[in-house]
């Protein structure tokens, strides 16, 4: 379960802007298993509403969806109810940390977004993540493909505008996500080795909901994004009334095209790849 969102509640609002961003890239890493792709069985952990799982299904061959929420579960199993019938994804209540699957299952496993829900310890080396790298090790096949969809410490800091009107809880957010290096060394550590680094520039993960410069005034919208789910109510209301005024003065779209800058340049998210030793 995430240590910090309602997942119950965000299920019913959260594909109005999340995009399975970075999904060719995984299709691409997954290419390097000693099964032939169209016949890989892969594991989505942590697989929410299941966009990852619909995009993943166009390439290989069955997922094994694990998530624990149920609303989110409920969604993801309601659009794909025709694949769950012709037996190519089944879902599964589960934490990644205890995964219902015997030793050497699959051929690769991909977990998307889903590290920086952990509550876990980043001055003690990040043990949770640990203990669920040892996990996805174990039910991997040797040789198997393990791929990572997470943000780097500079793409959070630059790489979404909206981060800039709530500095605290972006602060927050940053201090939940293990430093890029941090996982390549819990990757060694934990019985992978460390094969690439892909940062897509030309996507945003809320797709085109992302460029609304007036989006933060709408629920859902910062439903879209969990760093709002660490914003203190000061924090919050100081935030939308300093967007409010910069749209009253005609500055809203400068301010977000300055903050948004290096965006083209760093991309929002990375995708890591590992193989299991
Ligand atoms: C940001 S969402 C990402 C969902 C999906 N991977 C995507 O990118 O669209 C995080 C998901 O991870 C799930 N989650 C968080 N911690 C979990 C855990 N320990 N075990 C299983 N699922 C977990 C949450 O319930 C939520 O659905």
């Amino acid at each position: 379960m995430s240590s910090y969102e309602d997942y119950t509640r965000k299920s019913k609002v959260y594909d109005k802007t999340r995009e399975p961003v970075g999904i060719l890239i995984s299709v691409g890493a997954f290419a390097q298993s000693r099964t032939p792709l169209g016949e890989m069985t892969v594991l989505d952990a942590g697989c929410g509403t299941g966009n990852f799982s619909r995009a993943m299904l166009e390439h290989v061959g069955r997922i094994e969806a694990v998530d624990m929420n149920p609303g989110m579960l409920e969604v993801a199993a309601r659009k794909m109810a025709k694949s769950q019938a012709d037996g190519r994804i089944a879902f599964h209540s589960a934490g990644i940390d205890e995964l219902p699957f015997d030793d050497a299952t699959f051929d690769g496993v991909m977990i998307n977004q889903v590290l920086h829900h952990l509550p876990d310890e980043p001055a003690r080396g990040f043990p949770a993540h640990r203990r669920v790298f040892e996990e996805f090790a174990r039910v991997l096949k040797p040789g198997g493909v393990l791929v990572v969809n997470t943000c780097s410490q500079e793409q959070l800091r630059h790489g979404y505008w909206h981060y800039h009107l709530i500095p605290t809880a972006a602060d927050a957010l940053r201090n939940r996500y293990a430093p890029l290096e941090d996982l390549a060394e819990i990757f060694s550590e934990c019985g992978f080795t460390h094969a690439g680094a892909f940062a897509p520039l030309d996507a945003a993960v809320q797709g085109e909901a992302y460029f609304n410069p007036r989006g933060p005034l709408d629920e859902d919208w910062r439903d879209g994004d969990s760093v709002w789910s660490l914003v203190g109510e000061d924090e919050r209301d100081r935030a939308l009334s300093k967007l409010q005024k910069l749209d009253a003065t005609g500055e809203l779209e400068t301010y977000v095209a300055r903050n948004d800058a290096r965006r083209s340049d760093i991309g929002q998210i990375t995708v890591l790849t590992a193989l299991r030793n």
